[in-house]
């Protein structure tokens, strides 16, 4: 375009803005045109292979380096150079240092491949670029939003059809909306949470117009807590800071030594605050899927104690959630169907492009807790999605998710979960079969972590004494965090790392500040033998490491005694 601007085809001003409008129509020209043909093909029709080609997986690269090539802070006045050549800049410059999620062999973390139907339904998000918080700017997106909203929700609470027929497009009621992740859905969910605990009473309006200071005046407490598991996700602690309790008011449960909510522990806590009391448990978290672990809190349980003493049971689905559309392992979620709201992520095992978070509730009315109204849009009894949602401007993520529900169907979705479970038990087999690895917390779902740890260590640490284990585990914390970082940094495959506070659940269980290596197997290009490529070549690193050939970082001697 700077050509065409440069080279004054127009006349001045008259003429450059042609050329600007031209951007919002179509492509300059034929050549122009050609170059996006050749790359946009790539993406929409050969991705699979561009990224296999063209995208490593994570190579070691320093921070600096990549770092040093973008500290350009002026923004320049005039165009630098034609659309052609920017878009084939990202692919060749950008797109090669971006991180293949895609690759069978990345099994770190919970973002991965996606069908590539994904990419094309993102592409006319973009291209209808509605904005689903309002009527005006949406129109059916709207509705349709309310349509999937109402068809997870079944998935969850299965009511009756009159009551979805009631529900699905009442202007009145939500089921429940999208979000930008799982992060923010957790926050609607306390954010209602919340509301409902310090509603209006007497002359008191309710905390969302006065404050907490009123709030806890009105209610005769000092302070709300939250009762979340040990092994929930940072984001919930983030809620407490954003809704004013105070973060340290996110209190853990402890777990069990399969990483489940103690209930007996929940329901001391919660005895223990009626006990103490000017405190109120504005609500408890269960976890459906621990990020780091994989497990599945006891629903049922929880629930059951939760209904007893009136408190909002809130389930953190982003993970597991749509375990629910498998017809062998839903049963695992069992009881869901008690919490007051579930929140579930999109871009994890719904396999959306990034972002899309959801949150739904079981009772169509709750989010009036949180309803805002203005005079341009949004009005009262108006079906505009934004009078009940944090954000305010969205992209219609309804579009992707509709879609791809009638490509695959829900049992396509639920061979994908169980391909992901089935492997995760496959892979744990591989793992206790081998002699340098340790088994550490068993898959439930589809994670599991393991550490490397030689059967002779294991056997001494089954008798040793809690110093000798202080100083084994301090050993193999050291080699499972230097051999992690080897392994990512070689570029071929990809496990994460992180550490897991343990008790003692057999002799020679993991104990104490444990680092692990885990994997989350959601890629359906996943096989047992890239596993079995993947520990093969941990351990090749571990013998190397024995060898030298790796730098010992020196901060722990495993000798005897
Ligand atoms: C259980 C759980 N909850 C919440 C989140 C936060 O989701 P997001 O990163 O989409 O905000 C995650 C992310 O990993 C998660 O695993």
């Amino acid at each position: 375009m700077r050509e065409a601007m440069d080279s004054g085809r127009g006349d001045g001003v008259k003429g450059e803005w042609s050329n600007l409008i031209q951007v919002f129509t179509c492509p300059e020209d034929e050549a122009t045109r050609a170059v996006l043909v050749h790359h946009m093909r790539q993406i929409l029709f050969e991705l699979h292979d561009f990224l296999i080609q063209n995208v490593g997986i994570t190579e070691a690269v320093s921070l600096k380096k990549i770092s040093d090539r973008c500290t350009d802070t002026v923004l320049n006045r005039e165009p630098e150079k034609r659309l052609a050549d920017v878009i084939t800049d990202v692919f060749q410059e950008i797109a090669p240092h971006a991180v293949n999620v895609a690759s069978p062999y990345f099994v770190g973390h919970m973002t991965a491949a996606i069908p590539y139907f994904m990419v094309h339904l993102k592409a006319i998000v973009a291209a209808l670029n509605q904005n689903v918080v309002k009527l005006e700017t949406s129109k059916l997106l709207s509705v349709l939003e309310k349509q999937v909203m109402a068809k997870v929700h079944r998935l969850i609470y299965g009511n009756d059809e009159a009551f979805y027929r009631e529900h699905v497009q009442n202007t009145h009621t939500s089921l429940g909306s999208f979000t930008e992740g799982g992060t923010t859905a957790n926050l609607t969910a306390l954010w209602v949470a919340r509301n409902k605990a310090l509603g209006p009473c007497g002359t008191f309006k309710g905390v969302e117009s006065e404050g907490l200071a009123a709030a806890y005046a009105a209610h005769g407490i000092d302070r709300c807590v939250v009762l979340v598991s040990r092994r929930c996700h940072y984001s919930l602690r983030k809620c407490g800071g954003i809704l004013g309790i105070g973060n340290a008011n996110i209190i853990s449960v402890p777990v069990d030594g399969t990483n489940h909510m103690r209930v007996d522990c929940l329901a001391e806590m919660i005895d223990g605050f009626k006990k103490e009391g000017r405190v109120k448990v504005m609500a408890v978290v269960a976890v459906v899927g621990t990020t780091e672990t994989g497990n599945v809190d006891r629903l049922d349980e929880i629930g059951a104690i939760c209904r007893q003493e009136g408190i909002f049971l809130h389930a953190d689905a982003a993970w597991g959630g749509p375990t629910l559309m498998s017809e062998t392992y839903a049963p695992l979620l069992d009881g869901i169907d008690g919490a007051d709201s579930v929140a579930m992520d999109g871009h994890k095992q719904f396999y959306m492009p990034m972002s899309c978070g959801m949150i739904f509730f079981k009772d169509p009315t709750s989010l009036d807790a949180v309803a805002y109204n203005a005079n341009y849009i949004i009005r009262k009894g108006s079906v505009d999605l934004g009078s009940k949602t944090l954000a305010g401007s969205r992209e219609a993520n309804c579009l992707i998710l509709d879609s791809a529900f009638k490509i695959m169907g829900s049992r396509g979705y639920g061979m994908l979960i169980d391909h992901g479970i089935e492997l995760a038990r496959d892979f744990a087999e591989e793992i206790q079969g081998r002699d340098l690895f340790q088994l550490v917390t068993a898959p439930e779902l589809n994670i599991l972590t393991y550490r490397i740890c030689p059967r002779a260590m294991r056997e001494e640490l089954a008798t040793a004494s809690p110093e000798r284990i202080l100083a084994l585990n301090d050993h193999l914390n050291e080699v499972n965090r230097t051999l992690q970082q080897e392994q990512r940094e070689a570029g071929n495959s990809f496990v994460s790392r992180t550490v897991l506070e343990l008790e003692t659940v057999f002799p020679g269980s993991p104990t104490g500040k444990v680092v692990v290596l885990r994997s989350v197997l959601m890629n359906p290009l996943t096989t047992l033998d890239i596993l079995r490529d993947i520990l093969d070549e941990q351990e090749a690193l571990y013998a190397d490491w024995c060898e030298g050939a790796i730098p010992k970082k020196g901060r722990c001697r495993v000798g005897k005694g």
